[in-house]
């Protein structure tokens, strides 16, 4: 077993630590501007110019179910849409507002068939929600608002209230919580790190006392008692969610010191929302590394994809799924219930080690394929039996001792083993060793 010991919280992250990899799905009307899902923010779009893509927002090629099957072929097994971004487009049917996909050219519940297809496929369902709302004339405007640099700024925020906010906020996390059946994933985002000295107060920023985050998060806890929660209230919760960047080790509580359960969200290409001019999509080697990484190091990965405002995948995110999907065909076992190797082994240089829950199996990822012989320490006496993962064909190996006829003297070889690889890399974008432990 194991000798990993979490954090213990609320939630169930059982289920969670074992299924690794996710799809985030970042869908809002920001996907017709296709300049980022900040837009409104980073070009100061006023509500008039905004409404423009709320009039023309109409997904007619939106199939979840093809979403879904390909973020299951892809190895998928749980998902987080975004029902609310912070431009406060609903991609659901709350009551507590009008604007809402189902008063657009879409003209229905979005979040519904995302539910629906994703479940049918055995995709546990998680919902974003954002905190931060520039529509809600009762959100009021700090330094991040599309509104912040407008001249009559305070006239602007005069009688806004944000608990009216918070009390909407409660209300549509109700609603998601109550009308979608079981949901396994609550992703609030964000809690704003307040600027020291902010010039004018109203840009000091939002933490979770002004989200009203306690009574938030209690209501999450009290409708859907299993589910899991991010830290972005403010609170500490069930998830710790690193963006952008990958850990290289595993994340510790940084208070207490104790391994914490983890999720590195990243994305294809840079911006989360559909963006079409965007040139940065990461390589096959990239993508696939970043998944191994993450449980090399104890966390999952939740991956996004940003749909087009017609409602699908487009070529790139395609084929970034596909790079994914053929990876894990053949590859998975060393992803899905698997964790951090024990102490007791090391990756040896360019590869990656994870460990089978159980501790049976060990998994040895070639990032920098080896040429012809891979030495691994500590090891000898502990082999069952050695493959390549992805066809099954075993891997023969010395222990002890480096048997090579044109090299002597290599000192002390005792507790090395050395596998024998094929000269040329298996058609594979990152070849696995699978190592049975006696
Ligand atoms: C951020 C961004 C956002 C994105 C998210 C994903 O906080 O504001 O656009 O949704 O992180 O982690």
């Amino acid at each position: 077993m194991s000798s990993y010991v979490t954090r213990k919280t609320d939630g169930n992250t059982e289920w969670f630590v074992k299924d690794r990899f996710g799809m985030f799905i970042h869908w809002g009307l920001y996907a017709l501007p296709a300049r980022h899902e900040w837009i409104k923010n980073k070009e100061r779009i006023s509500e008039e110019k905004y409404q423009k893509y709320f009039e023309h927002f109409n997904p007619d090629l939106y199939d979840a179910k093809e979403w879904a099957r390909q973020a299951k072929a892809a190895g998928m097994k749980y998902a987080v849409f975004t029902t609310k971004h912070h431009e406060g487009f609903c991609m659901f049917d709350s009551k507590y507002t009008d604007y809402k996909c189902t008063n657009t050219p879409a003209g229905r519940d979005l979040v519904r068939e995302y539910v629906d297809a994703f479940r049918a496929e055995g995709i546990r369902i998680g919902f974003y929600y954002s905190l931060i709302d520039w529509h809600h004339p009762d959100f009021t405007i700090d330094h991040l608002h599309p509104r912040a640099y407008d001249a009559n700024v305070d006239e602007l925020n005069e009688g806004r209230d944000l608990k009216k906010y918070c009390q909407y906020m409660r209300n549509q996390v109700e609603e998601l919580l109550t009308n979608y059946g079981k949901i396994d994933i609550l992703w609030f985002d964000f809690s704003y790190v307040r600027p020291e000295n902010p010039p004018r107060p109203w840009m000091q920023g939002k933490i979770r006392e002004d989200w009203e985050a306690t009574e938030l998060l209690a209501l999450a806890r009290r409708l859907q008692p299993e589910i899991i929660i991010d830290n972005r209230t403010g609170y500490d919760q069930d998830l710790w969610t690193p963006e952008q960047y990958q850990p290289h080790e595993w994340v510790k509580h940084p208070e207490t010191g104790e391994l914490v359960t983890w999720e590195a969200c990243q994305t294809f290409s840079g911006s989360w929302g559909y963006y079409r001019d965007e040139t940065t999509w990461k390589s096959p080697e990239i993508l696939i590394n970043m998944l191994i990484e993450t449980v090399s190091c104890g966390g999952n990965l939740l991956m996004n994809v940003g749909p087009t405002s017609r409602g699908y995948l487009d070529y790139r995110a395609e084929a970034a799924l596909k790079v994914y999907a053929d990876w894990m065909k053949y590859n998975s076992r060393s992803i899905y219930d698997c964790t951090m190797a024990e102490p007791e082994f090391e990756a040896p240089q360019g590869c990656m080690l994870t460990q089978s829950n159980d501790g049976k199996r060990l998994y040895v990822h070639l990032t920098n394929y080896p040429f012809a012989y891979l030495e691994i320490k500590n090891l000898a006496g502990k082999v069952d039996y050695m493959q390549f993962l992805h066809d099954g064909s075993e891997l023969l190996y010395d222990e002890n001792k480096f048997v090579h006829m044109a090299i002597s003297n290599r000192g002390d070889d005792s507790g090395k083993i050395f596998v024998k690889l094929p000269h040329v890399k298996p058609n594979v974008v990152v070849p696995v060793i699978e190592i049975f432990l006696k």
